[in-house]
């Protein structure tokens, strides 16, 4: 996370460059970078894929993406050029050893011409199960063997369980070492997820505070509103659980918990990171659903548009058991945090599309004012909001302006919008910059990820041998089942409301009320 360093020359070279995630988030990741000038000089992206496209279609392809997904909009003839400039592709079957020789045919040629030698950073933007053909592919045509300079870079899901995920890092290590491995989480490359170090550990005013003395309770609500779209057939083997808690939720858990990093030092920080994850009090096998909530969304109504339940998305079975929708209660047993639960949830379908983190400070210790000037009493809360209208939001006690002593709560805000007058980059340009940089800090190291999935295991096993009874079990735009409602109830506690507006609260001009 060195952010004034340029990578050295690099060829990018994407498994899948015809796919949709090339498409949607790498292709206007890698335009906003160079528009920024992040991109080395010697720069090339080499699109491999099974799908039968001319260099021009391929190039084309790329430009729509742009046009579509990326935050500055559709890239202007000039600025395309620039990139569309540095962009190849080969046509070729992964299974298919001679696509890996012309692939390194192709890569000394761009050195030759360069005269340097290049990173060499292989995204494999395709499904899982084709992983282990690339790698053996790669590996069998010497391209990992430069320990240095040749990077993989792999997208989630990392297994579905905790012994696939093994199995999966043990097709990936006798090719590639741990340390030329970059698994992708994207939350951590959100600029406010990053933003946590920050605040905890730039700030010393925070950090005394930042514990079992004086946190009540850590809720982590990552809401969408959107449905399933077109992944069903991907969705009904995860469900929110894999797709959603065992990786985004508990990293944004494990910032918000980790001890202060010695240094900035990727393993360091990662390894602070897994201390957390290693720390959380196993989920009783006996009681899992007194501390995990699952849900399915029903139809229902959105903005004033119906829209269907999951089950009957495309891709879905009729009868589905996935969860589109999950709320945890966890405990991190350490000093620092001793019972002091998080609650996490997310879900497809929920009235507002919102990420947040929200510590619950305790109540003052006595309250010395008199009730009547304290009816609307809040103990102080702290938002991080990740997105959208991303920043941090302090709730604190005031005296209302007048002769007699009457307090409410208010609320003192900073927007990176505002406070930066600029939007923060997408995840994906953060992440690709420090993969071309070997910057590893960002990335899922393999311990990591198997102690999420340990984490999760126990709801995974009690969530398959029960199926639900009572899907769907919330309708479309309500804030999951009931049942998630008892979860935090039971311990006399509420969710919070998040702290973005609907969208029929901000049509209807409404200021925002936590
Ligand atoms: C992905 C999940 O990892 O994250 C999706 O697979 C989800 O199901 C997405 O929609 C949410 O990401 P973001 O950045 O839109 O919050």
């Amino acid at each position: 996370m060195d952010d004034y360093r340029h990578p050295a020359p690099t060829i990018l070279v994407i498994f899948g460059g015809a796919g949709d995630l090339t498409w949607r988030k790498l292709a206007p990741a890698l335009y906003n970078l160079d528009v920024d000038g992040w991109l080395p000089d010697k720069f090339a992206v080499i699109g491999v894929d099974g799908k039968s496209m001319t260099e021009e279609e391929f190039r084309a392809h790329l430009r729509e993406g742009v046009s579509e997904f990326s935050r500055r909009g559709k890239p202007d003839d000039a600025s395309w050029d620039r990139i569309a400039g540095r962009l190849s592709f080969i046509c070729a079957d992964f299974s298919d050893q001679r696509a890996y020789s012309l692939l390194k045919q192709q890569l000394a040629a761009c050195e030759k011409e360069w005269q340097v030698r290049a990173e060499h950073v292989f995204y494999l933007a395709v499904p899982p199960v084709v992983f282990p053909m690339i790698v053996q592919g790669l590996g069998k045509a010497g391209l990992a063997e430069d320990r240095e300079h040749a990077r993989i870079v792999i997208e989630k899901p990392f297994g579905h369980d905790l012994a696939s995920a093994r199995a999966l890092t043990e097709t990936l290590t006798p090719v590639y070492r741990e340390s030329q491995i970059y698994r992708i989480d994207h939350y951590l490359g959100k600029e406010t997820v990053q933003n946590i170090l920050a605040f905890r550990f730039a700030n010393a005013v925070f950090e005394p505070v930042w514990n079992r003395r004086y946190i009540d309770h850590v809720q982590i609500t990552v809401g969408e509103k959107v449905g399933v779209e077109h992944r069903g057939g991907y969705y009904e083997k995860a469900g929110a659980l894999r797709d959603m808690v065992q990786n985004h939720l508990l990293q944004l858990m494990c910032m918000v918990a980790m001890e202060p990093m010695v240094s900035f030092q990727a393993d360091e920080i990662r390894s602070k990171k897994a201390d957390v994850l290693h720390a959380i009090r196993p989920i009783p096998r006996d009681d899992v659903f007194s501390y995990a909530v699952r849900g399915q969304y029903g139809a229902g109504w959105m903005q004033g548009e119906h829209v269907v339940a999951y089950r009957v998305e495309p891709g879905v079975a009729p009868d589905s058991p996935a969860e589109t929708f999950a709320a945890l209660k966890l405990f991190v047993d350490n000093w620092r945090w001793q019972d002091v639960p998080f609650y996490l949830r997310t879900g497809k379908r929920l009235p507002v599309r919102v990420s947040e983190v929200s510590i619950q400070f305790l109540p003052v210790p006595h309250k010395s004012f008199p009730s009547a000037t304290t009816m609307n009493w809040q103990a102080n809360r702290l938002v991080l909001r990740i997105q959208p209208e991303e920043g941090i939001l302090l709730r604190f006690e005031a005296k209302q302006p007048g002769p007699s002593m009457r307090l409410s709560p208010v609320d003192m805000e900073m927007t990176y919008c505002r406070t930066f007058k600029s939007d923060p980059p997408e995840a994906y340009e953060t992440l690709l910059l420090d993969v071309m940089r070997g910057d590893a800090t960002l990335f899922m190291r393999a311990d990591q990820v198997e102690a999420a999935w340990s984490v999760i295991t126990p709801v995974l096993e009690a969530w398959q041998a029960v199926p639900p009874v009572d899907f769907p079990n919330y309708p479309a735009g309500a804030w999951g089942p009931e049942d998630a409602e008892a979860l935090i109830a039971r311990d006399g506690r509420s969710w919070v409301v998040p702290t973005v507006l609907t969208d029929e609260e901000e049509a209807k001009g409404e200021v925002k009320q936590t």
